[in-house]
Protein backbone atom coordinates (compact mmCIF):
# COMPACT_ATOMS: atom_id res chain seq x y z
CA UNK A 1 0.00 0.00 0.00
CA UNK A 2 1.13 3.52 -0.71
CA UNK A 3 2.04 5.25 2.32
CA UNK A 4 0.57 8.98 2.92
CA UNK A 5 2.69 12.04 2.73
CA UNK A 6 3.99 13.18 5.96
CA UNK A 7 1.42 14.59 7.99
CA UNK A 8 0.32 15.96 11.18
CA UNK A 9 -3.62 14.75 12.85
CA UNK A 10 -4.80 17.13 15.25
CA UNK A 11 -7.97 15.97 17.10
CA UNK A 12 -10.40 17.91 18.90
CA UNK A 13 -11.98 15.73 21.25
CA UNK A 14 -9.27 14.28 22.09
CA UNK A 15 -10.60 12.05 24.68
CA UNK A 16 -13.85 12.16 23.08
CA UNK A 17 -16.09 9.03 22.58
CA UNK A 18 -15.62 8.86 18.68
CA UNK A 19 -11.87 9.41 19.01
CA UNK A 20 -11.71 6.33 20.91
CA UNK A 21 -14.56 4.36 19.53
CA UNK A 22 -12.96 5.14 15.77
CA UNK A 23 -10.23 7.58 15.06
CA UNK A 24 -7.54 6.42 16.97
CA UNK A 25 -8.31 2.70 16.06
CA UNK A 26 -8.59 3.36 12.45
CA UNK A 27 -5.41 5.35 12.72
CA UNK A 28 -3.52 2.11 14.38
CA UNK A 29 -4.99 0.04 11.80
CA UNK A 30 -3.36 2.12 9.01
CA UNK A 31 -0.39 1.95 10.86
CA UNK A 32 -0.15 -1.88 11.18
CA UNK A 33 -0.83 -1.68 7.37
CA UNK A 34 2.30 0.55 6.59
CA UNK A 35 -0.33 3.77 5.45
CA UNK A 36 1.22 5.79 6.96
CA UNK A 37 4.43 7.86 6.35
CA UNK A 38 6.70 7.12 9.14
CA UNK A 39 6.98 10.79 9.33
CA UNK A 40 3.56 11.46 10.69
CA UNK A 41 1.92 12.43 14.24
CA UNK A 42 -0.88 12.53 15.93
CA UNK A 43 -2.35 15.22 18.40
CA UNK A 44 -4.47 14.40 20.61
CA UNK A 45 -6.17 17.66 22.57
CA UNK A 46 -8.23 17.69 25.24
CA UNK A 47 -9.29 20.15 28.16
CA UNK A 48 -7.86 18.44 31.38
CA UNK A 49 -3.92 18.28 31.61
CA UNK A 50 -3.82 14.51 31.47
CA UNK A 51 -0.44 14.27 29.76
CA UNK A 52 0.29 11.63 27.22
CA UNK A 53 0.97 9.15 30.10
CA UNK A 54 -2.53 9.99 31.09
CA UNK A 55 -4.08 9.32 27.53
CA UNK A 56 -1.98 6.01 27.02
CA UNK A 57 -3.97 4.72 30.03
CA UNK A 58 -7.02 5.89 28.54
CA UNK A 59 -6.14 4.10 25.23
CA UNK A 60 -5.13 1.14 27.18
CA UNK A 61 -8.51 0.93 29.05
CA UNK A 62 -10.63 1.92 26.05
CA UNK A 63 -8.74 1.23 22.84
CA UNK A 64 -6.65 -1.66 23.48
CA UNK A 65 -9.69 -4.32 24.14
CA UNK A 66 -11.52 -3.17 20.97
CA UNK A 67 -8.51 -4.12 18.79
CA UNK A 68 -9.25 -7.57 19.73
CA UNK A 69 -7.12 -9.71 17.19
CA UNK A 70 -5.54 -6.88 15.47
CA UNK A 71 -3.84 -6.09 18.55
CA UNK A 72 -0.19 -6.89 17.93
CA UNK A 73 2.34 -5.52 20.71
CA UNK A 74 5.38 -4.56 18.35
CA UNK A 75 2.89 -2.40 16.34
CA UNK A 76 1.00 -0.67 19.18
CA UNK A 77 4.61 0.32 20.79
CA UNK A 78 5.60 1.87 17.77
CA UNK A 79 2.31 3.32 16.70
CA UNK A 80 2.66 4.68 20.94
CA UNK A 81 5.58 6.68 19.31
CA UNK A 82 3.49 9.09 16.99
CA UNK A 83 0.92 10.41 19.84
CA UNK A 84 1.30 13.53 21.45
CA UNK A 85 -1.20 14.61 23.96
CA UNK A 86 -1.97 18.57 24.17
CA UNK A 87 -4.04 20.17 26.42
CA UNK A 88 -6.11 23.30 25.00
CA UNK A 89 -9.76 24.28 25.65
CA UNK A 90 -11.16 24.48 22.59
CA UNK A 91 -12.68 27.40 23.45
CA UNK A 92 -10.24 30.02 24.66
CA UNK A 93 -8.04 31.73 22.16
CA UNK A 94 -5.03 31.82 23.78
CA UNK A 95 -4.23 28.23 24.13
CA UNK A 96 -4.11 27.98 20.47
CA UNK A 97 -0.66 29.72 19.99
CA UNK A 98 0.54 27.23 22.02
CA UNK A 99 -1.14 24.48 19.86
CA UNK A 100 0.92 26.43 16.63
CA UNK A 101 4.14 26.59 18.63
CA UNK A 102 3.86 22.54 19.34
CA UNK A 103 2.95 22.16 15.78
CA UNK A 104 5.31 24.34 14.26
CA UNK A 105 3.96 26.24 11.15
CA UNK A 106 5.44 24.37 8.44
CA UNK A 107 3.05 25.20 5.32
CA UNK A 108 4.34 22.75 2.99
CA UNK A 109 3.27 20.19 5.72
CA UNK A 110 -0.24 18.63 5.58
CA UNK A 111 -2.10 19.46 8.88
CA UNK A 112 -5.45 17.76 9.64
CA UNK A 113 -7.47 18.85 12.43
CA UNK A 114 -10.28 16.90 13.04
CA UNK A 115 -13.46 18.58 14.64
CA UNK A 116 -15.05 15.64 16.84
CA UNK A 117 -16.79 18.02 18.98
CA UNK A 118 -20.23 19.26 19.83
CA UNK A 119 -21.19 21.09 16.20
CA UNK A 120 -21.54 24.72 18.25
CA UNK A 121 -17.66 24.68 18.67
CA UNK A 122 -17.00 24.37 15.23
CA UNK A 123 -17.29 28.30 14.12
CA UNK A 124 -14.69 28.40 17.56
CA UNK A 125 -12.56 26.72 16.72
CA UNK A 126 -12.04 27.41 12.93
CA UNK A 127 -11.83 31.00 13.90
CA UNK A 128 -9.02 30.28 16.67
CA UNK A 129 -7.26 28.46 14.23
CA UNK A 130 -7.27 31.16 12.05
CA UNK A 131 -6.10 33.74 14.48
CA UNK A 132 -2.98 31.50 14.96
CA UNK A 133 -1.93 30.82 11.67
CA UNK A 134 -3.03 27.42 11.49
CA UNK A 135 -5.53 27.90 8.09
CA UNK A 136 -2.65 27.90 5.68
CA UNK A 137 -3.35 25.68 2.19
CA UNK A 138 -1.91 22.59 3.85
CA UNK A 139 -4.49 22.30 6.60
CA UNK A 140 -7.68 20.87 6.23
CA UNK A 141 -10.60 20.62 8.61
CA UNK A 142 -12.79 18.02 9.04
CA UNK A 143 -16.37 18.22 10.27
CA UNK A 144 -18.02 15.60 11.85
CA UNK A 145 -21.64 15.32 11.38
CA UNK A 146 -24.60 16.65 12.11
CA UNK A 147 -22.92 20.13 10.80
CA UNK A 148 -25.70 22.25 12.62
CA UNK A 149 -29.30 21.27 13.40
CA UNK A 150 -31.50 22.55 10.36
CA UNK A 151 -30.71 24.27 7.39
CA UNK A 152 -30.01 28.34 9.13
CA UNK A 153 -27.33 26.80 11.64
CA UNK A 154 -25.73 24.54 9.11
CA UNK A 155 -25.42 27.36 6.48
CA UNK A 156 -23.85 30.25 9.97
CA UNK A 157 -21.31 27.02 10.34
CA UNK A 158 -20.81 26.91 6.64
CA UNK A 159 -20.21 30.33 6.18
CA UNK A 160 -17.84 30.97 9.04
CA UNK A 161 -15.72 28.09 8.38
CA UNK A 162 -15.75 29.32 4.72
CA UNK A 163 -13.98 32.83 6.06
CA UNK A 164 -11.06 31.03 7.51
CA UNK A 165 -10.63 27.85 5.03
CA UNK A 166 -11.32 27.70 1.20
CA UNK A 167 -13.48 25.05 0.23
CA UNK A 168 -11.08 22.37 -0.51
CA UNK A 169 -9.40 22.58 2.62
CA UNK A 170 -12.91 21.60 4.25
CA UNK A 171 -13.88 17.51 5.16
CA UNK A 172 -17.21 17.27 5.69
CA UNK A 173 -17.53 14.00 7.05
CA UNK A 174 -20.26 11.18 6.29
CA UNK A 175 -18.68 7.67 7.32
CA UNK A 176 -20.96 5.86 4.89
CA UNK A 177 -19.32 6.85 2.14
CA UNK A 178 -16.20 5.16 3.35
CA UNK A 179 -17.31 1.68 3.68
CA UNK A 180 -16.41 -0.30 1.50
CA UNK A 181 -20.10 -1.85 0.22
CA UNK A 182 -21.02 1.59 -0.29
CA UNK A 183 -17.76 2.06 -2.80
CA UNK A 184 -19.36 -1.32 -4.03
CA UNK A 185 -22.23 -0.01 -4.81
CA UNK A 186 -20.63 2.58 -7.39
CA UNK A 187 -19.06 -0.63 -8.91
CA UNK A 188 -22.04 -2.37 -9.31
CA UNK A 189 -23.77 0.53 -11.00
CA UNK A 190 -20.82 1.90 -12.79
CA UNK A 191 -18.70 -1.26 -13.62
CA UNK A 192 -21.29 -3.11 -15.43
CA UNK A 193 -23.65 -2.70 -18.56
CA UNK A 194 -26.23 -5.37 -17.00
CA UNK A 195 -28.28 -3.27 -14.70
CA UNK A 196 -28.06 0.29 -16.34
CA UNK A 197 -30.76 -0.28 -19.34
CA UNK A 198 -32.84 -1.39 -16.31
CA UNK A 199 -31.74 0.88 -13.94
CA UNK A 200 -34.93 3.64 -14.43
CA UNK A 201 -38.67 3.99 -13.96
CA UNK A 202 -39.21 1.97 -16.85
CA UNK A 203 -38.37 -1.00 -15.04
CA UNK A 204 -38.13 -0.85 -10.97
CA UNK A 205 -41.59 -0.52 -9.24
CA UNK A 206 -39.63 1.19 -5.94
CA UNK A 207 -36.76 1.31 -4.32
CA UNK A 208 -35.56 0.69 -0.41
CA UNK A 209 -33.40 1.77 1.40
CA UNK A 210 -32.72 0.83 5.43
CA UNK A 211 -30.36 1.12 8.07
CA UNK A 212 -32.17 -0.41 11.20
CA UNK A 213 -30.20 -0.67 14.48
CA UNK A 214 -30.09 -2.99 17.55
CA UNK A 215 -28.27 -0.02 19.39
CA UNK A 216 -30.06 1.93 21.39
CA UNK A 217 -28.69 5.69 22.42
CA UNK A 218 -26.01 4.27 24.37
CA UNK A 219 -24.16 6.79 25.99
CA UNK A 220 -25.63 10.01 23.99
CA UNK A 221 -28.84 10.30 25.24
CA UNK A 222 -28.32 13.81 25.86
CA UNK A 223 -27.39 14.37 22.41
CA UNK A 224 -29.68 12.02 20.82
CA UNK A 225 -32.65 13.58 22.68
CA UNK A 226 -32.15 17.07 20.74
CA UNK A 227 -31.36 15.58 17.72
CA UNK A 228 -33.50 12.48 16.55
CA UNK A 229 -33.24 9.50 13.84
CA UNK A 230 -34.34 12.07 11.29
CA UNK A 231 -31.53 14.50 11.70
CA UNK A 232 -28.85 12.03 12.99
CA UNK A 233 -29.53 9.53 10.07
CA UNK A 234 -31.42 10.25 7.51
CA UNK A 235 -30.04 13.79 6.30
CA UNK A 236 -27.40 12.06 6.00
CA UNK A 237 -26.42 8.94 5.60
CA UNK A 238 -29.48 7.95 3.77
CA UNK A 239 -29.69 10.67 1.79
CA UNK A 240 -26.25 9.87 0.57
CA UNK A 241 -27.26 6.40 0.16
CA UNK A 242 -30.43 7.38 -2.35
CA UNK A 243 -27.61 9.84 -4.35
CA UNK A 244 -25.57 6.93 -5.32
CA UNK A 245 -28.37 4.47 -6.37
CA UNK A 246 -30.04 7.25 -8.57
CA UNK A 247 -27.31 9.56 -9.86
CA UNK A 248 -26.92 9.57 -13.38
CA UNK A 249 -23.18 8.25 -14.34
CA UNK A 250 -20.43 10.52 -13.47
CA UNK A 251 -18.00 11.29 -16.42
CA UNK A 252 -15.28 10.20 -14.15
CA UNK A 253 -14.59 9.87 -10.24
CA UNK A 254 -12.88 12.61 -9.73
CA UNK A 255 -14.20 14.77 -7.01
CA UNK A 256 -16.47 17.12 -8.68
CA UNK A 257 -17.68 14.73 -11.14
CA UNK A 258 -19.53 12.78 -8.52
CA UNK A 259 -20.54 15.37 -6.02
CA UNK A 260 -22.03 17.14 -8.97
CA UNK A 261 -24.46 14.19 -9.90
CA UNK A 262 -25.38 13.85 -6.20
CA UNK A 263 -25.90 17.54 -5.96
CA UNK A 264 -28.74 16.99 -9.01
CA UNK A 265 -30.86 13.74 -7.18
CA UNK A 266 -30.68 16.12 -4.14
CA UNK A 267 -32.05 18.91 -6.29
CA UNK A 268 -34.47 16.40 -7.93
CA UNK A 269 -36.16 15.24 -4.85
CA UNK A 270 -39.85 16.36 -4.60
CA UNK A 271 -40.23 18.92 -1.90
CA UNK A 272 -42.76 17.61 0.81
CA UNK A 273 -45.65 19.73 1.16
CA UNK A 274 -47.55 19.55 4.47
CA UNK A 275 -49.95 17.01 3.12
CA UNK A 276 -47.32 14.68 2.26
CA UNK A 277 -45.32 15.03 5.64
CA UNK A 278 -48.46 14.00 7.19
CA UNK A 279 -49.45 10.99 4.46
CA UNK A 280 -45.69 9.70 3.72
CA UNK A 281 -43.23 10.26 6.57
CA UNK A 282 -43.71 8.26 9.64
CA UNK A 283 -42.01 8.80 13.28
CA UNK A 284 -41.61 6.15 15.88
CA UNK A 285 -39.97 6.40 19.31
CA UNK A 286 -39.34 2.70 20.90
CA UNK A 287 -40.63 1.69 24.05
CA UNK A 288 -38.98 -1.33 26.59
CA UNK A 289 -38.57 -4.61 24.47
CA UNK A 290 -36.28 -7.23 24.25
CA UNK A 291 -33.32 -7.28 21.88
CA UNK A 292 -31.86 -11.26 20.73
CA UNK A 293 -33.68 -11.90 23.70
CA UNK A 294 -32.68 -10.02 26.23
CA UNK A 295 -34.58 -7.07 28.08
CA UNK A 296 -33.99 -3.62 27.31
CA UNK A 297 -35.41 -0.48 28.31
CA UNK A 298 -37.74 1.51 26.51
CA UNK A 299 -36.26 5.16 24.48
CA UNK A 300 -37.79 7.58 27.52
CA UNK A 301 -35.92 5.72 30.14
CA UNK A 302 -32.63 5.66 28.90
CA UNK A 303 -29.87 7.69 30.42
CA UNK A 304 -29.66 11.55 30.10
CA UNK A 305 -33.11 11.34 28.07
CA UNK A 306 -35.99 13.43 29.03
CA UNK A 307 -38.61 11.40 30.58
CA UNK A 308 -41.50 13.20 28.41
CA UNK A 309 -39.25 13.16 25.11
CA UNK A 310 -41.03 13.17 22.07
CA UNK A 311 -37.82 12.49 19.75
CA UNK A 312 -38.15 10.00 17.25
CA UNK A 313 -35.64 7.52 17.06
CA UNK A 314 -37.20 5.67 13.99
CA UNK A 315 -38.21 7.25 10.76
CA UNK A 316 -39.67 6.14 8.02
CA UNK A 317 -40.68 8.09 4.74
CA UNK A 318 -41.51 7.93 0.99
CA UNK A 319 -39.07 10.30 -1.11
CA UNK A 320 -39.32 10.47 -5.26
CA UNK A 321 -36.94 11.57 -7.39
CA UNK A 322 -38.70 13.85 -9.87
CA UNK A 323 -36.74 13.36 -13.25
CA UNK A 324 -37.02 11.72 -16.13
CA UNK A 325 -35.16 8.56 -14.50
CA UNK A 326 -37.27 8.38 -11.89
CA UNK A 327 -40.35 10.12 -11.93
CA UNK A 328 -43.22 8.07 -10.42
CA UNK A 329 -41.22 5.70 -8.55
CA UNK A 330 -40.85 5.68 -5.02
CA UNK A 331 -38.07 5.35 -3.01
CA UNK A 332 -38.97 4.69 1.28
CA UNK A 333 -36.06 5.28 3.28
CA UNK A 334 -36.19 4.00 6.74
CA UNK A 335 -33.90 3.98 10.24
CA UNK A 336 -33.86 3.35 13.42
CA UNK A 337 -32.83 2.20 16.71
CA UNK A 338 -33.50 -0.84 18.72
CA UNK A 339 -35.04 -2.74 15.60
CA UNK A 340 -35.20 -6.23 15.09
CA UNK A 341 -31.59 -6.52 13.40
CA UNK A 342 -28.55 -4.49 12.66
CA UNK A 343 -28.71 -4.08 8.95
CA UNK A 344 -28.26 -1.64 5.99
CA UNK A 345 -29.29 -2.95 2.67
CA UNK A 346 -30.83 -1.39 -0.66
CA UNK A 347 -33.62 -3.21 -2.47
CA UNK A 348 -34.24 -2.71 -5.92
CA UNK A 349 -37.79 -4.24 -6.83
CA UNK A 350 -38.29 -4.65 -10.58
CA UNK A 351 -41.54 -4.24 -12.22
CA UNK A 352 -43.55 -8.17 -12.45
CA UNK A 353 -43.57 -9.79 -15.96
CA UNK A 354 -46.43 -8.30 -17.86
CA UNK A 355 -48.54 -11.45 -18.48
CA UNK A 356 -49.05 -15.36 -17.23
CA UNK A 357 -47.08 -17.97 -19.42
CA UNK A 358 -46.86 -20.75 -16.61
CA UNK A 359 -50.42 -22.27 -15.48
CA UNK A 360 -49.34 -20.28 -11.97
CA UNK A 361 -51.26 -16.64 -11.34
CA UNK A 362 -49.78 -13.47 -12.11
CA UNK A 363 -50.22 -12.86 -8.59
CA UNK A 364 -47.69 -15.76 -7.19
CA UNK A 365 -44.82 -14.52 -9.09
CA UNK A 366 -42.09 -12.93 -7.39
CA UNK A 367 -40.54 -9.89 -9.25
CA UNK A 368 -36.85 -9.97 -10.14
CA UNK A 369 -35.13 -8.02 -6.70
CA UNK A 370 -31.92 -7.01 -6.39
CA UNK A 371 -30.76 -7.06 -2.72
CA UNK A 372 -27.57 -4.99 -1.74
CA UNK A 373 -26.45 -5.29 1.72
CA UNK A 374 -24.33 -3.17 3.02
CA UNK A 375 -23.57 -4.45 6.54
CA UNK A 376 -23.02 -6.82 8.23
CA UNK A 377 -22.16 -9.90 5.77
CA UNK A 378 -22.02 -7.59 2.84
CA UNK A 379 -23.31 -9.52 -0.05
CA UNK A 380 -25.18 -8.62 -3.62
CA UNK A 381 -28.05 -11.18 -4.14
CA UNK A 382 -30.44 -11.50 -7.65
CA UNK A 383 -33.64 -12.94 -6.63
CA UNK A 384 -34.97 -14.54 -10.47
CA UNK A 385 -38.20 -17.25 -11.32
CA UNK A 386 -36.63 -20.46 -11.94
CA UNK A 387 -38.27 -23.77 -12.11
CA UNK A 388 -38.67 -26.06 -9.64
CA UNK A 389 -37.85 -29.73 -10.99
CA UNK A 390 -40.46 -32.53 -11.73
CA UNK A 391 -43.54 -32.94 -13.86
CA UNK A 392 -45.14 -29.77 -13.12
CA UNK A 393 -44.31 -26.44 -14.57
CA UNK A 394 -43.97 -24.87 -11.06
CA UNK A 395 -41.84 -21.50 -10.49
CA UNK A 396 -39.83 -20.62 -7.36
CA UNK A 397 -38.34 -17.49 -6.24
CA UNK A 398 -34.38 -18.43 -5.75
CA UNK A 399 -31.37 -16.20 -5.75
CA UNK A 400 -27.46 -15.46 -7.77
CA UNK A 401 -25.60 -14.58 -4.49
CA UNK A 402 -22.12 -12.65 -4.46
CA UNK A 403 -20.97 -13.06 -0.75
CA UNK A 404 -18.10 -10.58 -1.19
CA UNK A 405 -15.93 -11.84 2.29
CA UNK A 406 -16.17 -15.09 0.66
CA UNK A 407 -15.07 -13.44 -2.80
CA UNK A 408 -12.21 -11.01 -1.35
CA UNK A 409 -10.62 -12.61 1.36
CA UNK A 410 -8.41 -8.99 1.75
CA UNK A 411 -8.52 -6.97 4.67
CA UNK A 412 -11.41 -5.04 5.12
CA UNK A 413 -10.96 -1.62 6.00
CA UNK A 414 -13.13 0.41 8.56
CA UNK A 415 -14.92 3.56 6.70
CA UNK A 416 -12.90 5.81 9.40
CA UNK A 417 -9.84 4.41 8.04
CA UNK A 418 -10.32 4.67 4.41
CA UNK A 419 -11.72 8.86 5.20
CA UNK A 420 -8.21 9.49 7.52
CA UNK A 421 -6.48 8.26 5.03
CA UNK A 422 -8.49 10.35 2.04
CA UNK A 423 -7.50 13.71 4.27
CA UNK A 424 -4.26 13.13 4.60
CA UNK A 425 -3.76 12.60 1.18
CA UNK A 426 -6.06 15.51 -0.30
CA UNK A 427 -8.80 13.40 -1.56
CA UNK A 428 -12.06 15.06 -1.20
CA UNK A 429 -14.35 12.68 -3.40
CA UNK A 430 -16.04 10.75 -0.43
CA UNK A 431 -16.44 14.26 1.48
CA UNK A 432 -19.74 16.14 1.30
CA UNK A 433 -19.82 19.61 -0.62
CA UNK A 434 -20.88 22.71 0.83
CA UNK A 435 -23.99 22.94 -1.55
CA UNK A 436 -24.99 19.25 -1.32
CA UNK A 437 -25.28 19.46 2.07
CA UNK A 438 -27.29 22.58 2.31
CA UNK A 439 -29.53 20.89 0.21
CA UNK A 440 -29.93 17.66 1.99
CA UNK A 441 -30.87 20.05 5.10
CA UNK A 442 -33.24 22.11 2.59
CA UNK A 443 -35.17 18.88 1.69
CA UNK A 444 -35.56 18.06 4.92
CA UNK A 445 -36.89 21.07 6.31
CA UNK A 446 -40.35 21.40 5.54
CA UNK A 447 -40.25 17.91 7.59
CA UNK A 448 -38.97 19.36 10.79
CA UNK A 449 -41.23 22.07 10.47
CA UNK A 450 -44.85 19.97 9.67
CA UNK A 451 -43.46 18.02 12.44
CA UNK A 452 -43.03 20.76 14.98
CA UNK A 453 -46.34 22.56 13.83
CA UNK A 454 -48.61 19.58 14.08
CA UNK A 455 -46.77 18.64 17.45
CA UNK A 456 -46.65 15.07 15.61
CA UNK A 457 -45.93 12.86 18.69
CA UNK A 458 -43.62 9.61 17.54
CA UNK A 459 -45.80 6.38 17.25
CA UNK A 460 -44.56 4.08 19.86
CA UNK A 461 -42.83 0.27 18.90
CA UNK A 462 -41.16 -2.01 20.71
CA UNK A 463 -37.79 -2.60 20.80
CA UNK A 464 -36.54 -5.37 18.69
CA UNK A 465 -39.39 -4.96 15.94
CA UNK A 466 -39.01 -3.33 12.81
CA UNK A 467 -40.75 -0.23 14.08
CA UNK A 468 -44.36 0.89 14.27
CA UNK A 469 -46.96 -0.54 12.18
CA UNK A 470 -47.55 2.66 10.53
CA UNK A 471 -44.39 1.87 8.82
CA UNK A 472 -46.23 -1.39 7.06
CA UNK A 473 -49.32 0.82 6.64
CA UNK A 474 -47.19 3.46 4.23
CA UNK A 475 -45.65 0.98 1.57
CA UNK A 476 -48.83 -0.76 1.73
CA UNK A 477 -50.88 1.77 0.63
CA UNK A 478 -48.29 2.27 -2.47
CA UNK A 479 -49.31 -1.93 -2.56
CA UNK A 480 -45.70 -2.95 -1.40
CA UNK A 481 -44.43 -4.34 1.62
CA UNK A 482 -40.65 -4.31 3.22
CA UNK A 483 -38.24 -6.62 2.23
CA UNK A 484 -38.16 -8.35 5.47
CA UNK A 485 -41.97 -9.05 4.88
CA UNK A 486 -41.93 -10.77 1.41
C1 LIG B 1 -23.80 7.76 13.18
C2 LIG B 1 -24.99 8.10 14.02
O1 LIG B 1 -23.59 8.73 12.20
O2 LIG B 1 -24.01 6.48 12.56
C3 LIG B 1 -25.26 7.01 15.06
O3 LIG B 1 -24.77 9.34 14.68
C4 LIG B 1 -25.36 5.66 14.39
O4 LIG B 1 -26.45 7.29 15.78
C5 LIG B 1 -24.18 5.41 13.47
O5 LIG B 1 -25.40 4.67 15.40
C6 LIG B 1 -24.38 4.14 12.65
O6 LIG B 1 -23.22 3.87 11.94
P1 LIG B 1 -22.83 2.37 11.54
O7 LIG B 1 -21.59 2.52 10.74
O8 LIG B 1 -22.64 1.62 12.82
O9 LIG B 1 -23.99 1.84 10.75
Amino acid sequence: MATTPPFDIVFFGGTGDLALRKLIPSLYQAHKAGALNQDGRIFALGRKAIGLEGYMELLEQRVKPRLGLDYDEASWASFRDRLRFHTLDAGRAADYAGLADTLGITPERVTVCYLATAPHLFITICQNLAKAGLNHSNVRVVLEKPLGHDLESSNAINAAVGRNFAENQIYRIDHYLGKESVQNLMAIRFGNMLFEPLWRREWIDNIQITIAEELGVEERGEFYDRTGALRDMLQSHLLQLLCIVAMEPPASLSEDAVRDEKLKVLKALKPFSNEDVLTKTVRGQYRSGAINGMPVAGYREEHKVDPDSNTETFVALQAEVANWRWAGVPFFLRTGKRMQERVAEIVINFRKVPHAVFPMPIGLHSANRLVIRLQPKESVRLYFMAKEPGDAMNLQSTYLNLDFHTMFKARWADAYERLLLDVIRGRLALFMRRDEQAQAWSWVEPILECWSRHSIAPKTYTAGSWGPAASSGLLSRAGVVWQEET
